[in-house]
């Protein structure tokens, strides 16, 4: 009987000691010293011993019990802090390696020149509408005093839906439907998007973006109109700016200009971006046309009224120092980063 206790100590302390994980250790504390265990079946034997072995033999299978516990116990702790360890070290952040660098979006160079814009506008009065970008060939001809056949239509290349409708041209037409709607005093800034069958190159794209403005109310003259187109451009350019108007012709306008801003590069002096002429387009303006106002139901006798149209693209081109238009719409990247 004591050989066979010390071959079970001898047996459970090597299978201990060979023992990784926490349930193995479990299956051989059952195995010796469970209600079934080996150890366990050896103390049941112990009735047959003698009355001097069996004090012995019982010290003896208590030493071998109290060996194999120490032993489960020692390797139980030394487990968990092996398992303890290893999850310490899965978790490890590794402070060395680079960081995913997070891209940050910017504005599109003409968001933010229309932005720009409808602030100025915004601080002066001028209150912001949209229109649809298919329009009636009513509003963006007809009633703005372009009529069928008119020579002036010629000089807006038209994608036609049908006969009468249209893909607009211009964001004049916005002036129609506002007037139509409102009562003076009238002061509104309209920007959007306009369409003409063009060929794209440097200076042209099928579609770009305009911005219109339209003051009504009693009184208003062409002074109006200039005092509130310089102040535009001091805002936009800077103080020293100054603006000339040059006769032209708009069929909805009367008078008409175009309108230049003094250089903002050179001041005026010439340089290469003014072409050496001191002053560079920036939009086309006018005295709203008594017809025009008569179409939308405001008494021209009563009510006069100034309006003005700008390219959105070539103002951020002049802004930005971007030669090509074709930059806005191919979202390259390396161009969209700049701004
Ligand atoms: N709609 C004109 C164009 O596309 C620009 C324009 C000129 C707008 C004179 C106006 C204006 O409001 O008064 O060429």
């Amino acid at each position: 009987m004591r050989d066979r206790l010390k071959q079970i100590q001898e047996l459970a302390v090597s299978e201990l000691n060979q023992a990784d994980k926490k349930e193995i250790l479990e299956e051989i504390r059952l195995k010796y010293l469970g209600k079934k265990g080996e150890l366990t079946q050896v103390l049941r034997g112990m009735g047959a011993l003698s009355a001097e072995e069996r004090p012995v033999v019982g010290q003896l299978a208590n030493e071998v019990r109290a060996e194999i516990e120490k032993i489960l116990e020692e390797k139980t702790s030394a487990i968990a802090k092996a398992e303890y360890a290893e999850k310490l070290k899965a978790e490890t952040i590794d402070v060395t390696i680079p960081g995913s660098k997070q891209l940050k979006g910017s504005l599109h160079p003409l968001e933010l020149v229309k932005t720009e814009l409808t602030e100025i506008l915004r601080s002066m009065g001028f209150s912001v509408v949209e229109g649809p970008d298919v329009e009636l060939d009513y509003y963006n001809f007809e009633a703005l005093n372009i009529p069928k056949g008119h020579p002036a239509r010629d000089t807006q290349d038209t994608f036609y839906v049908d006969d009468d409708v249209v893909l607009r041209t211009q964001t004049s037409g916005l002036q129609i439907r506002v007037m139509e709607n409102s009562k003076p005093p009238i002061r509104i800034v309209a920007p959007g998007m306009v369409y003409r069958s063009d060929t794209a190159d440097a200076t042209h794209s099928p579609v770009f973006h305009q911005m219109e403005g339209l003051v009504v109310d009693k009184g208003v003259t062409m002074a109006d109109l200039k005092g509130t187109l310089a102040e535009i451009c001091k805002l936009l350019y800077g103080k020293e700016s100054k603006i000339r108007f040059r006769p032209h012709h708009f069929p909805f306008t009367e008078p008409s200009a175009e309108v230049d801003v003094s250089c903002f590069v050179c001041g005026g002096k010439g340089c290469r971006v003014c072409k050496g002429e001191g002053w560079i387009e920036i939009l086309g303006a006018g005295m709203v046309h008594p017809k025009v106002l008569e179409t939308c139901g405001i008494d021209p006798e009563v009510y006069s009224g100034f309006a003005f149209g700008i390219g959105l693209e070539r103002v951020a081109m002049r802004k930005y120092d971007i030669d090509d238009i074709r930059l806005f719409y191919e979202n390259d990247v390396r161009f969209l980063k700049q701004f």
